[in-house]
């Protein structure tokens, strides 16, 4: 018996009740797995990518970190995303931030948060970026969620500037990266409408090859 317990229990049902309800799903997704995105989101609990938009096993690939933040130099995130596009080949990238954004709240405040404020530098610079549009907002509630929209909208144009994802438009084959955001109060899904899905859509300072 372990502190535990309970949660290995809660598997066994749950497998179950999935093998009931389609006997061949475990041995058909262990064959292999054929995601059609890529889910790039914040780690928060509230955010739990395949939940949100009713998918099962097998049908979206994740990478989630602290608001949901691309860095170009972040091995981590840029493996993910050269496996998602070249082995997997998805279609679609969605970047999905979230409304109420710890990570962007923590941004915004001057106090000291240890080793975090360096990861949380990405999101600042997002705020410097577009500091006049923040700072004519009077409320502070609009400021951090205009700011996690802003932040989704930055993370897309990063997702487009890695060489991975140019080299597939080079390619001409179909790749698509999108910007969401979610409301954890009513579970509802915004569209940016900041889809790209082609190297003219991106500045021709990142344009590489
Ligand atoms: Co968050």
């Amino acid at each position: 018996m372990t502190i535990l317990d309970h949660l290995i229990e809660q598997n066994r049902k749950w497998a179950a009740r999935v093998k009931q309800a389609d006997p061949e799903f475990f041995a058909r997704l262990a064959q292999q797995q054929n995601p059609e995105y890529l889910w790039i989101g914040c780690s928060d609990s509230r955010v739990p990518a395949n939940q949100i938009v009713d998918m099962l096993p097998g049908q979206i690939f994740v990478h989630r970190n602290i608001a949901n933040v691309v860095v170009h130099t972040d091995l981590n995130c840029l493996s993910v995303i050269q496996y998602a596009v070249e082995v997997l080949r998805v279609k679609h990238i969605i970047v999905c931030g979230h409304y109420g954004c710890g990570g962007v709240q923590t941004a915004l405040d001057n106090r000291d948060h240890g080793l975090i404020d360096n990861w949380l530098c990405n999101i600042r610079d997002v705020c410097r970026y577009h500091q006049a549009e923040i700072d004519a907002l009077r409320d502070e509630r609009e400021k951090l969620n205009r700011l996690c929209e802003l932040n989704v909208i930055e993370q897309v144009s990063n997702v487009c500037h890695t060489t991975i994802v140019q080299a597939v438009w080079r390619t001409g084959r179909p790749l698509s990266v999108h910007g969401w955001v979610y409301s954890i109060e009513d579970g509802i899904l915004k569209d940016l409408e900041v889809s790209v899905s082609g190297l003219e859509q991106i500045p021709g300072i990142f344009r590489i090859g």
